[in-house]
């Protein structure tokens, strides 16, 4: 049986600010069926794609970065937010949709030349992907896709990775 996934995503309006309408994929996570299935159908879209590491922005990309990688049998490497990493890192800095922030990965964590694909939730501004985009690059990995759960569409961020392979499973 097929869940329809948008119903394990809850909308919170006016979070975490006035005028924004959160997309809450707690539910989704906390139902094995709903969990399983989208990582299942991210992992399709990226089976042809001979990914060596996965890679995923801090905290929600973890979430659903990591089953992929499990599945596709490669390795998971981090983005995490600033000053988290012990050992030498490199850094990009990119605006959000509410806020600013910085990313840093660990300066070995992608190979040159390793085909990576890039997972996180959701894809709003594209901040935050093109910022982890950015890092990969600069360490000479090929980013060979990048797959989300969700696609703000009225935010554009489509447009931020134009030049990449691009999966969303809900648009809102
Ligand atoms: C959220 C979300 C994406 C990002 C999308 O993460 O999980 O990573 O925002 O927004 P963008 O396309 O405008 O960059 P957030 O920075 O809120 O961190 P969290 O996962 O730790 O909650
Ligand atoms: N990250 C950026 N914008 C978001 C939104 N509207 N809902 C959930 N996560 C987000």
């Amino acid at each position: 049986m097929t869940l329809d996934l948008y119903k394990y995503v809850a909308s919170v309006p006016d979070f975490p600010e006035k005028g924004v309408i959160f997309r809450d994929i707690l539910p989704l996570m906390a139902n094995g069926a709903a969990f399983k299935q989208a990582t299942d159908e991210l992992c399709e879209y990226a089976k042809d794609k001979k990914v060596d590491m996965v890679v995923g922005p801090e905290a929600r990309g973890f979430i659903v970065g990591c089953p992929i990688a499990r599945e596709l049998q490669v390795g998971f490497a981090p983005a995490r937010k600033k000053g988290k990493l012990p050992r030498k890192a490199i850094s990009a800095t990119y605006d959000l949709e509410y806020g600013e922030a910085t990313l840093q990965m660990e300066a070995d964590s992608i190979k040159p030349g390793q085909r990576v694909l890039v997972v996180d939730d959701l894809l709003a501004t594209g901040g935050t992907i093109s910022a982890t985009i950015k890092m990969i690059e600069e360490l000479g990995g090929i980013v060979v896709g990048c797959a989300f759960l969700i696609e703000l569409k009225d935010l554009h961020g489509r447009e931020k990775i134009k030049d990449y392979d691009m999966k969303a499973l809900m648009e809102f």
